[in-house]
């Protein structure tokens, strides 16, 4: 695949030129810089600072012009199982702030579609349709397939509800997203296409892992290297859509 070896290629020059070494796949991550507590900062903002700064997948997304570091999940998921190609047509749930949306755009053009949906406001990312809405509304199917258009070779989703700070509920709420985006994925897919999202770990039920192995040919979980080690977060990748109608 053209598009993902390029990417891979530009990546790998990156971390070339700035003499970082990544033979585990996952970075440097040791702490360089100390970020010290300020009154005004709670502790756990503190932390984000502190990781944020000496985080070489932030650095690396600021210079090479990603909105954010989750751009390299989607990047190294299509290294090792290739997913993104010129003239597809894609579907990105929780878009913002559009990491993900440049990634697609850059490896489906010239003639790729690309459509962003996020609850937030988000720039535009020249070469995509972005949707302001909250998937979960009772109109947002429908106005999603108005902008699709016809059938997707990929539906995508990132989304993760905002943390309450109460793990259990964070993850409910984020596996009811991931369900959601499912069951829309199964209804827009072409015959072929394919299905990725984030889900949490210990997360796919096994009701639904059953189903969806019944309508795609392979299912399988991966945790990119860009996703941090400590984060229950992982993907879930199906492909081989069968179709609607051949499943049932
Ligand atoms: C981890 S971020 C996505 C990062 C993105 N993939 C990127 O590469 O920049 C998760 C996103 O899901 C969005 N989200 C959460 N719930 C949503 C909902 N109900 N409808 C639409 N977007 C939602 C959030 O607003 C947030 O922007």
């Amino acid at each position: 695949m053209a598009g993902a070896g390029r990417e891979y290629r530009r990546v790998a020059a990156w971390f070339g030129a700035t003499g970082m070494t990544n033979t585990s796949g996952r970075g440097s991550r040791s702490l360089k810089t100390r970020v010290k507590t300020a009154r005004k900062r709670s502790n756990s903002s503190t932390r984000w600072l502190q990781r944020q700064l000496n985080d070489p997948y932030v650095e690396k997304a600021r210079a090479m012009g990603y909105r954010s570091r989750a751009a390299f999940k989607l990047i190294e998921i299509g290294e090792k199982t290739p997913l993104l190609k010129p003239g597809m047509r894609i579907l990105d749930l929780g878009a913002a702030p559009g990491g993900w949306t440049q990634v697609a755009v850059e490896q489906v053009k010239p003639d790729g579609k690309v459509v962003g949906v996020d609850i937030l406001d988000m720039d535009a990312v020249p070469g995509a349709d972005i949707l302001k809405l909250d998937f979960l509304d009772d109109d947002a199917p429908e106005r999603i397939r108005e902008a699709l258009g016809g059938r997707v070779d990929l539906v995508m989703s990132d989304m993760a509800a905002s943390t309450t700070g109460h793990r259990q509920t964070d993850h409910l709420r984020t596996m009811a997203l991931f369900e959601a985006a499912y069951d829309f994925a199964c209804e827009v897919l072409a015959p072929g296409g394919a299905f990725l999202s984030k889900v949490f770990r210990g997360g796919t039920e096994q009701t639904l892992l059953a189903d969806m192995k019944r309508k795609f040919e392979t299912v399988k979980h991966v945790k990119p290297p860009a996703s941090r080690p400590e984060s229950v977060e992982l993907y879930v990748l199906a492909q081989g859509f069968r179709g609607e109608s051949e499943a049932e």
